[in-house]
């Protein structure tokens, strides 16, 4: 194993710790919606849910940087340049995620001074860490590009297809996280920015890297040809980049930005599902091709599935409200949230837990990984996410019919809306599939912690179909 294998463990290995942490503060979110004054003044649900979003990012993230870590010796056949300076980030990086969670526990946030905006918390969704860490990021994200770069230009192999694309979403990818630190106090030029980040990170530039690493494993766990799968790239990275960039335009519909950006916002962001089609065709094409053979079941079940869900959770479930005519109506409803959680579920989690199989069937040691205590995780998991994401979806609807449409959107309205039994059950339906979700996760984990089953000799040929 090359020594960027083995970092690209501790980051996979640090990415589900996070995981994990991130489920105990969603559970706990889930439960202030149930007994509204728990842990007042002591704990309260803004935290939890900065808690929540911001370990997701964090560990999305730190698998993607591991996925990368685990296949760029492997496709150039050579270690990692730079790599001891990218082991040192790597423990800088979990000393400082350490430090942000413990202050935004015990701290959580001071007044409204620059000391607070460096040490304590920044205040803007999903990137709430202080300044310092921000900076800390970047530095991490730099070695992080130098590395992948400096690997490229000194191998004596060709570039490949996938590892051009990689290296050119390097430069927006570190671009945009630029954008975590104004602190703009006109609030719709703040959110003008902030959504360059948000956005472009999720809809453009991660999707760009998890069809790189989807590539890899494609080929990985299937064998598929390589010019089969860099020509998928290519087609996909051109229709996220085309639709994607103006696609911006559905987060600019109310918050004072100029009209023309509900024409260009709806527009492009209604084809922003076409590259995701074209993923789900994809991986079916190469399943079809190779008749469903491969000597690693789970990853392969997981590398489909994310690209079934990255179609449905971020294609269809944004799709239904990125029209500002429904838009108006759905906004900042439950009926959002189950679009975060079944996109993020569906584009990153699914591929980054495919790429923990693939590791570990390296690092058992083992031929064929197969058996059948991963189905555990996988189903469970996937139960308790489409349970959330429908519960919230009906939660979501009762807000946008009751409270928005028929209500008049009147404060009295959202709180008339907050009590009908549509809402309330949906709301109940979260926090219970939230448990469901949180069995498969400890399932996963025993799973990727257990020796592979072994396998009867005659059973170590992938299987047919
Ligand atoms: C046990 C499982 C989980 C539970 C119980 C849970 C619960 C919650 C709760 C209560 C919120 C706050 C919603 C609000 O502001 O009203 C939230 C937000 C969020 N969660 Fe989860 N969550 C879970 C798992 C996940 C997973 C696996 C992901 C990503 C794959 C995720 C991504 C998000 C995102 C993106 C938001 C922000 C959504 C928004 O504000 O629109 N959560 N979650
Ligand atoms: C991997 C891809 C995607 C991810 C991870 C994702 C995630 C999210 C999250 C977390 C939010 C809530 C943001 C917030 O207010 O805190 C959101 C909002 C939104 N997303 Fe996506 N999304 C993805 C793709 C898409 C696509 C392809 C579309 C359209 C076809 C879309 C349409 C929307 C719209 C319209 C909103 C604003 C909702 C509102 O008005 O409250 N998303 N997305
Ligand atoms: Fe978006």
């Amino acid at each position: 194993m090359y020594r960027s294998q083995k970092l690209a463990l501790r980051y996979l290995i640090a990415a589900v710790t996070l995981f994990g942490v991130m489920i105990v503060f969603g559970l706990l979110a889930s439960l202030y919606y149930l007994y509204p004054s728990m842990l007042f003044n002591v704990f309260d649900f803004n935290m939890a849910k900065t808690m929540h979003i911001d370990t997701l990012v964090i560990w999305l993230l730190m698998g993607l940087i591991g996925a990368i870590y685990w296949y760029l010796p492997k496709e150039l056949e050579h270690e990692v340049e730079g790599i001891a300076l990218a082991e040192w980030m790597f423990w800088i990086f979990c000393a400082a995620v350490a430090v942000v969670a413990l202050v935004f526990i015990f701290v959580q946030y001071g007044s409204s001074t620059e000391f607070s905006l460096w040490f304590i918390n920044q205040g803007r969704k999903y990137v709430e860490a202080p300044r310092w860490a921000a900076i800390g990021i970047v530095a991490v994200m730099l070695v992080f590009s130098y590395n992948v770069i400096a690997t490229c230009v000194k191998s004596k192999h060709r570039m490949t297809g996938v590892l051009w694309v990689l290296c050119l979403d390097l430069i927006p990818l570190v671009g945009v996280y630029l954008d975590a630190f104004p602190a703009d106090t006109n609030l719709s030029t703040d959110l003008y920015w902030w959504w360059w980040l948000v956005h472009m990170w999720v809809e453009s530039t991660w999707e760009v890297l998890i069809g790189c690493v989807m590539a890899w494993v494609l080929m990985d766990v299937m064998g598929t040809s390589r010019r089969i799968v860099e020509a998928w790239l290519y087609v996909e990275v051109m229709l996220v980049l085309g639709a994607g960039i103006l696609g911006l335009g559905h987060h600019y519909f109310w918050i004072g930005t100029p009209d023309y950006w509900l024409s260009i916002g709806g527009f492009f962001s209604a084809l922003e599902p076409l590259p995701l089609l074209g993923m789900v065709v994809h991986a079916i094409y190469d399943a079809g091709m190779h008749r469903l053979k491969t000597a690693n079941k789970p990853a392969y079940y997981w590398i489909t599935t994310e690209a079934f869900l990255n179609f449905i959770g971020a294609g269809v479930w944004g799709f239904m409200m990125t029209l500002p005519q429904i838009n108006m109506f759905s906004h900042g409803t439950q009926w959002t949230a189950s679009h975060g959680h079944f996109a993020f579920y569906g584009a990153y989690v699914c591929g980054i837990i495919a790429v923990l199989y693939v590791a570990k069937q390296k690092a058992s040691g083992t031929e064929y990984l197969g058996g059948n205590r991963w189905k555990w995780g996988y189903g469970l998991l996937n139960l308790g996410m489409v349970g959330m994401v429908m519960g919230l979806l009906l939660a979501g609807m009762a807000q946008a019919f009751y409270g928005r449409a028929a209500g008049g959107s009147t404060l009295m309205a959202y709180t008339i809306a907050s009590e009908n039994p549509w809402f309330t059950s949906g709301i109940y339906a979260r926090a219970g599939f939230g448990f469901i979700f949180a069995a498969g996760y400890v399932m996963l984990v025993i799973d990727l912690l257990a020796a592979p089953r072994r396998v009867p000799a005659m059973r170590a040929q992938p299987e047919p179909a």
